[in-house]
């Protein structure tokens, strides 16, 4: 991988003065579109470093660009349509520029139905890779800007991790820091361990150095990032665990938050918890998805946990952490879910008691195992479902706040706010708190009283900056 990373280094070399020949004085613009999770937002925050160093700058407009870059996700039908409804708007755009570059990556195009779509039916878009090889952009670059062909590598079989390369960082508070690729799961709706490949961790080294160098940039909130980070360390060489790993960057020294996601039911160890529990930088809040409140459901869906012993894990951490926030994601409507069943899962809504939820209604993923099952409830009936789940967490969250208030919670102002004159910030359990305060506040820990707790988000004021 080291010469690979060389060799790219020439790439983005030759791509430098290539635009730098075309472009003359001024520089190159890219528009770069994430689409999502936190994973593909630091992915994009990683390609967009290569751009910088190629040259180019960042334009929010896509039709000022001289490059596109959409980094797509797969997860859901409905994030893939929007991803084609917005290339389809872009053939106009080449028409007008034929020069521009339309580059398409991410999860989506690593599915060999849609690459082909894409050879198929859009001709414009000029480069096309998958999430394997995103280190090799500025080869890509090089090699559509020097020929003007077509170029497409969604490779999968790569499965070293590139280091060392720039990272653009979007904001200068919070930043993410993903310590290991891929997903080993195969939960049986999901697309991700497909498109994504193999788990694969990165050197606790890099890991380290990398939060050092965000802590020593200023940043105030670093969340780990993972499909499921509790299994971090498998097949390195190393001595190490995600808990041991926490540890070590809870060493560091600096005023920052460490947050992580996602965690994974089966593999939530007590050596986490704890670790969480003592580690005083880590935030305590547990994103730990469960998707279902019913064991068949789970079973069907290949979790390797049942109802009760995440509920017991959820015990253990409220022991050790008793001021905790729990949140979650449910799939309301898989395959053969029944009405019964789906009331397990408002049931276990109900018992854990969540800060909130991420809700979703299934949605096939071509070659999955569920893909497969019969599925005789409609799509309506699932939204009936999926309504009253809202309600019953609307109820718990709103329950939630209002215990919130009168009380001090240490905030990290992070930015203003819609209302005129106020910030937002979060708790160290995830719940946005908003507060009149000057902008100068923004980027520093806060306490800030609880005055207004509303459905899902609290309003307060400013005690002090600390
Ligand atoms: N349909 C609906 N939701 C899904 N998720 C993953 N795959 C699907 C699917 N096919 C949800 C899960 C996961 C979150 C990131 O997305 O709840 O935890
Ligand atoms: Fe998908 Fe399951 Fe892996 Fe999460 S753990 S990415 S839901 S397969």
């Amino acid at each position: 991988m080291k010469k690979e990373v060389e060799k790219q280094n020439k790439f983005l070399s030759l791509s430098k003065n290539l635009l730098k020949f075309k472009f003359g004085e001024i520089s190159p613009k890219a528009y770069v579109h994430t689409f999502g999770c936190q994973g593909n937002v630091s992915d994009g925050e990683r390609m967009k470093g290569l751009l910088s160093d190629m040259g180019y700058v960042f334009v929010d407009d896509e039709k000022e660009a001289d490059l596109i870059l959409l980094n797509t996700c797969a997860i859901r039908e409905h994030a893939e349509d929007r991803v084609f409804g917005n290339i389809g708007r872009l053939k106009i755009l080449k028409k007008n520029n034929p020069d521009l570059i339309i580059c398409v990556c991410g999860c989506m195009v690593q599915q060999k139905h849609i690459e082909e779509k894409i050879r198929k039916s859009y001709p414009y878009v000029t480069v096309v890779f998958g999430t394997h090889v995103i280190h090799k952009l500025p080869e890509f670059i090089y090699r559509a800007l020097n020929t003007g062909k077509r170029v497409y590598d969604t490779d999968n079989t790569n499965l070293e991790i590139a280091e060392g390369n720039n990272v653009w960082r979007d904001g200068s508070i919070r930043a993410w820091l993903p310590i290991m690729y891929g997903c080993n799961n195969f939960c049986s709706y999901c697309v991700v361990p497909y498109v994504r490949g193999r788990e694969r961790s990165r050197k606790s080294e890099e890991i380290i150095k990398e939060a050092k160098h965000l802590v020593s940039l200023g940043f105030k909130d670093i969340t780990l990032l993972g499909q499921n980070v509790n299994s971090y360390g498998k097949g390195l060489e190393e001595d190490i665990n995600f808990a041991k790993l926490l540890r070590m960057i809870n060493d560091i020294d600096g005023d920052f938050t460490i947050r992580f996601m996602t965690s994974h039911p089966k593999d939530c160890t007590r050596e986490l918890l704890d670790a969480m529990a003592e580690c005083e930088k880590v935030a305590k809040h547990l994103h730990l998805p469960v998707q279902s409140g019913n064991d068949r459901v789970l079973k069907e869906m290949n979790r390797h946990y049942d109802r009760e012993k995440y509920l017991s894990l959820i015990e253990y951490a409220r022991k050790v952490m008793p001021d905790l926030s729990i949140t979650s994601d449910i799939i309301v409507g898989f395959p053969g879910e029944t009405y019964e069943e789906f009331c397990d899962t408002l049931s276990l809504v109900e018992k854990v008691r969540y800060t909130s939820l991420y809700t979703f209604i299934y949605s096939a993923r071509k070659n999955t195992k569920a893909a497969e099952m019969p599925d005789p409830v409609t799509r309506e009936e699932k939204g009936k479902w999926f309504d009253e789940l809202l309600k019953l967490q609307e109820r718990i969250a709103a329950e939630r706040t209002a215990k919130m208030n009168g009380k001090v919670y240490k905030v990290l102002a992070e930015e203003k706010s819609k209302t005129d004159g106020w910030l937002s910030g979060r708790t160290s359990g995830n719940v946005i708190i908003e507060f009149p305060a000057d902008e100068n506040v923004i980027g520093s820990f806060c306490e800030v009283l609880v005055t207004e707790p509303l459905n899902w988000i609290v309003k307060g004021e400013l005690v002090k900056t600390v």
